[in-house]
């Protein structure tokens, strides 16, 4: 073994890189500072929740966009904990809420699914876990807010296999009765953790009272009721509930599940001991041929994320890779697949929970930023010259919002279609044009209301085109096969929601399922696809 591979190997094994899904509100930034708080990243939590603070209004996003380093520096956030380095992916929440937080997950080898105990599995959570679970990626479950009344856990199992459709083996379970908790019982250490009056509310680290189930002190200390209760519960998980099995967790049939509270940083220690032992190391990716461990020696990466510089006086861009195999060294020159060109990666840019930094080298499961002079696109590959290949496409995710976008003053036309086109490009937005109106206005398609802001924003600050925008009340897109599907009317769909995608494919919008559905019965010789990597 060589010793560029024995240092791969090693470097390999101690990375954990993933990504916190959620739907708002669950507690993610609160979680992802106690990590960081747990990690010695940062002293005193509070200095991501600020950042969150500022985030609020769409008016704040922009201020903060103007303040790159703040941005960016939430793309990633890296610490080392027991001798693991730890990348923490930001999937942005609610506001935030677009294809890049769809695209984030592709960078990811975990997920931990953020759960709040009294609201169970909620809307934005379905729709990342969907992501996750068509990757095939492990998810681990963390049911948040324990200090608080919630549901009952066994119908939080249920809801999650009903709704999710993936089982899940509790890792800890709530002490208490009626949703209202004192603590965990650990199933593996076979002991109890109580929580503990926490004046300074979670700011600092606490140690949690720990003791054995069997203990005659714990039946005193918790009630005999509750404890009868627990050890009931118990009984029915380990005679009824499904065992542990690392190979299912690992292929995403079972989620680990564990109970605590962020805020009071219960259970967020042995949560984060748990799973860094569990989760998968950087995994292995599919190219468009074969497949790339992460232990071959020739550098690879693929740009997952692009980020508009907001200097207006340079155009340039961050684009973020992950690293997928061999070893990163600043200024290292590799050949950028998608133009056919090699490329010197001179300054690149890693982040160390708060602060942004030229990194030195890297490993496969880091992710680095590069300044971007208007090359890269979402998707594409690095590598090096002596093994050339392309990773996978990634995925195309169906728009679900829709606005009809035009240039205010015609004089700008040109910048208009310039920077529009190069926002598409960027992947900030997906372009549809109707037929006999070429560059006349668009209908943009994103999945999340923020990118029309985005949109605006950026074509009057970086291009100075005012636009005209209008919503349309369509919520899905399906793109179209079948004989004549552009030259004869397609029933059920009305001759404007028929449009054209950047490469000329036939794309019907609807306005819900229900029209979908008429629309498929209707025409049985057409075929509808979620998207043209179907077709
Ligand atoms: P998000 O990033 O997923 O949107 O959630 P965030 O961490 O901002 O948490 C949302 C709210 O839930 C916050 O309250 C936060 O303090 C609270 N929270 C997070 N974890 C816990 C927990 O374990 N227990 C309880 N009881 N609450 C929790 P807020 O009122 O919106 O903000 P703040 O006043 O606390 O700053």
């Amino acid at each position: 073994m060589s010793e560029l591979q024995r240092q791969l190997s090693q470097e390999i094994l101690r990375r954990r890189t993933f990504a916190i899904i959620s739907h708002p509100d669950a507690g993610k930034t609160t979680l992802t500072e106690k990590l960081l708080l747990y990690g010695g990243a940062i002293r005193l939590a509070g200095s991501v929740k600020a950042r969150k603070a500022q985030k609020h209004a769409i008016s704040d996003w922009m201020e903060i966009e103007k303040q790159r380093g703040i941005s960016v520096t939430s793309s990633v956030l890296q610490f080392d904990y027991d001798g693991y380095r730890v990348n923490i992916l930001d999937t942005p929440g609610h506001q935030d809420f677009s294809e890049d937080t769809y695209r984030t997950l592709m960078a990811a080898d975990s997920a931990v699914m953020l759960i709040d105990v009294a609201k169970g599995v909620e809307e934005q959570t379905k729709k990342l876990f969907h992501v996750c679970k068509q990757r095939g990626i492990p998810i681990f479950t963390f049911v948040n807010k324990l200090d608080r009344f919630g549901k009952n856990p066994f119908d939080l199992m249920e809801e999650i296999e009903n709704v999710l459709g993936i089982r899940s083996y509790p890792m800890n379970w709530p002490i208490g009765v009626d949703g209202n908790y004192t603590g965990v019982y650990n199933r593996k250490l076979a002991q109890i953790e109580l929580f503990e009056e926490d004046s300074a509310h979670g700011q600092r680290i606490i140690p949690s009272s720990q003791g054995s189930v069997d203990d005659p002190a714990f039946a005193k200390m918790i009630g005999a009721e509750t404890h009868q209760a627990l050890c009931d519960d118990i009984e029915l998980l380990d005679t009824a509930g499904d065992a542990f099995d690392i190979q299912k967790v690992l292929s995403g049939e079972l989620t680990p599940m564990f109970f605590g509270s962020a805020m009071t940083n219960f259970g967020v220690r042995p949560f984060l001991e748990e799973f860094l032992e569990l989760a998968p190391s950087p995994s292995p990716r599919e190219t468009e041929d074969s497949v790339i461990k992460p232990d071959q020696e020739g550098f690879s990466a693929f740009v997952f994320k692009i980020q508009a510089n907001m200097n207006p006086a340079h155009r340039d861009r961050l684009a973020f890779i992950r690293i997928c195999s061999g070893k990163f060294t600043r200024g290292m020159a590799v050949h950028h697949m998608q133009t056919n060109k090699p490329v010197k990666l001179a300054q690149p840019q890693q982040f160390l929970a708060q602060e942004r930094t030229i990194v030195e080298e890297a490993y496969p499961g880091d992710i680095i930023g590069l300044f971007d002079p208007g090359i890269f696109s979402i998707g594409d590959t690095l590598c090096e010259s002596s093994n050339l290949f392309r990773f996978k496409a990634f995925p195309i995710f169906p728009p679900e919002q829709f606005s009809k976008v035009q240039v205010k003053d015609t004089m700008k036309r040109k910048q208009f279609l310039k920077g529009i086109e190069q926002l598409a490009q960027e992947g900030a937005v997906q372009l549809f044009r109707q037929p006999d109106v070429p560059g006349e206005f668009f209908i943009v398609g994103t999945v999340g209301a923020l990118q029309f802001e985005v949109l605006e924003y950026r074509l009057k600050n970086e291009y100075g085109v005012d636009i005209l925008m209008y919503g349309l009340a369509y919520g899905l897109a399906r793109w179209m096969q079948g004989k004549d599907v552009t030259s004869k009317p397609i029933k059920g769909v009305d001759k404007n929601a028929i449009v054209f995608d950047k490469n000329d494919l036939p794309v019907a919008l609807f306005s819900n399922e229900w029209a979908l559905r008429w629309a498929v019965e209707q025409n049985p010789d057409i075929q509808f696809f979620e998207s043209p990597q179907q077709l």
